[in-house]
C-alpha cells in the first residue's frame, strides 16, 4: 500500500470512528431528556381523546402543548378561533370538559422572569449627558 492511500484509509477509519460514536450517542440523549414522549403528545389525562378528536384538524397537537393559560384564556382562544378560524360551535358539556382539561393540564405558568431591578440598584448609564 502507497503512503497516500493509507493515510486516505486512515481517514476513512476516524471518519467511521466518529459516526458510530454520534449514532450511539444521540438515542441515549433522546431517550433521557425528552423520557421517550415526544413534545406534541397531549397529556394523557382525563378529556385528551377529546381535544386530540376536536382540536387537531386543522392544525397539530404542538400548538396547543406550547401555550397555556387560564380558563378564561383558553377560552378566549377558542372564541377567536370560532370567530375567525372557521372553528365551529363546541356543544357546551364538549366544551367544558375540553376547557378543563386545558386548564388543569396547560394552565397558567407562573413569571420565569426575575423582575426588573429597581433604579437605586442600576448602576450609572455611561451614555447619559446628566450624570
Ligand atoms: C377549524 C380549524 C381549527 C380547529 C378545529 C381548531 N383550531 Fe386552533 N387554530 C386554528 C388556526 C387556523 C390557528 C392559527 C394557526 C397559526 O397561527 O398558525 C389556530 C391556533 C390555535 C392556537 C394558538 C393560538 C395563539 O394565540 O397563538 C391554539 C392554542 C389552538 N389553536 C388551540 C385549539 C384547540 C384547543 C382546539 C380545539 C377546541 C382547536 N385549536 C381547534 C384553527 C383551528
Amino acid at each position: 500500500m502507497d503512503k497516500n492511500l493509507k493515510s486516505t484509509a486512515n481517514k476513512v477509519f476516524v471518519l467511521a470512528a466518529i459516526i458510530a460514536v454520534f449514532s450511539l450517542h444521540s438515542p441515549l440523549q433522546t431517550s433521557t431528556a425528552q423520557e421517550a414522549s415526544q413534545p406534541d403528545d397531549l397529556v394523557k389525562r382525563e378529556g385528551w381523546q377529546l381535544v386530540q378528536e376536536n382540536c387537531t384538524e386543522c392544525h397539530s397537537t404542538q400548538i396547543i402543548t406550547q401555550n397555556s393559560g387560564t380558563r378564561e384564556v383558553w377560552k378566549s382562544r377558542i372564541l377567536w378561533m370560532q370567530e375567525t378560524q372557521g372553528l365551529g360551535e363546541l356543544e357546551a358539556t364538549l366544551e367544558a370538559t375540553i376547557l378543563d382539561y386545558l386548564a388543569e393540564n396547560y394552565g397558567q405558568k407562573t413569571a420565569s422572569r426575575r423582575p426588573a431591578l429597581p433604579a437605586h440598584l442600576l448602576p450609572a448609564n455611561p451614555n447619559s449627558t446628566a450624570n
